[in-house]
């Protein structure tokens, strides 16, 4: 198995009526949960980062720690940059060894969206890269209040796939970013309308908190790739906490005390994994 792009993971998956996990990593412990969990699910996965991650000028060393991971993995692996924020973003991840990035101009007017993930994608796919483009923004549920999410349509999904060459697509159905403070409202036969007008896989965003019943009939309606990041990151984060409670003052190599965070990050992942499949 190998380091590959979306290309070799979400057609396959789309055409099964699965998806596959994409889960942010900020470490080399989550990095690591991440690929044990697929390996323990003997399932291909997506390990991808923050684009604010690539403003750290060391980020080039965590670059080649995921494609590393992804290397030796006993399954398929894609390195991929969530929401890369420019062009230049893009370049810096292609640059760092990234399999797969996001060009995400989903808040910018759909023209100018348009034509600047096309030049995005063009770069990427001359690269061997995959890419993938966002319309109607995925909001973060902590700046949304009682404002309505704006949906996407599978009019402006069609031409925006057609027109930019994405490998893959997300769209806004209802999900938010982070967790949800109410019961969010998916709207699932949207989902299936813009799996009928459009051919790449879709990708969900905001998986956290997402019902499970929803998440799978989502699955079923097209969406190949669903991002997890938040409540991943709190499992292991609240292990964090408890063990550092546990130390009373004492001093326990680190490596040590990450034992129980990152077994604890990837049995929520591996169940996160089993429900995608
Ligand atoms: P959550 O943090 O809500 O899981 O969203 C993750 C995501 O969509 C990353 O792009």
């Amino acid at each position: 198995m190998a380091l590959v792009t979306l290309n070799e993971l979400l057609p396959v998956a789309r055409e099964q009526g699965r998806a596959v996990g994409a889960f942010n990593i900020a470490n080399y412990e989550t990095a690591k949960a991440v690929i044990m969990a697929a390996e323990a699910e003997d399932s291909p996965v997506i390990i991808q980062i923050y684009q604010r991650l690539m403003d750290d000028p060391h980020i080039a060393a965590l670059g080649v720690m995921m494609r590393k991971f992804a290397e030796d993995a006993s399954v398929d692996v894609a390195v991929h940059l969530d929401h890369g924020a420019s062009y230049e973003q893009v370049v810096k991840a292609i640059d760092c060894g990234f399999s797969s990035v996001m060009y995400d101009g989903s808040q910018l007017p759909f023209e100018e969206n348009l034509a600047q993930t096309k030049k995005a994608a063009e770069y990427a796919h001359q690269h061997g890269v995959s890419i993938e483009g966002e319309i109607g923004h995925v909001p973060l549920n902590s700046t949304l209040g009682d404002a309505m999410i704006p949906l996407s349509t599978p009019e402006e999904a069609a031409r925006f796939a057609n027109e930019t060459g994405v490998d893959a697509l997300a769209v806004s159905i209802g999900t938010a970013h982070g967790y949800y403070s109410k019961t969010p409202v998916i709207d699932v036969a949207l989902a299936g309308k813009i799996k009928a007008a459009v051919s790449v896989p879709l990708v969900l965003h905001g998986g956290s908190g997402t019902p499970h019943d929803t998440v799978k009939a989502v699955i079923k309606n097209g969406f190949a790739k669903v991002n997890v990041a938040t409540e991943f990151q709190h499992a292991f984060e609240t292990s964090v906490y408890e063990e550092m409670g546990k130390l009373n003052g004492k001093f326990v190599p680190l490596d040590k005390l990450m034992i129980v965070p990152t077994e604890v990050a990837v049995k929520h992942l591996c169940q996160l994994i089993k429900l995608f499949s």
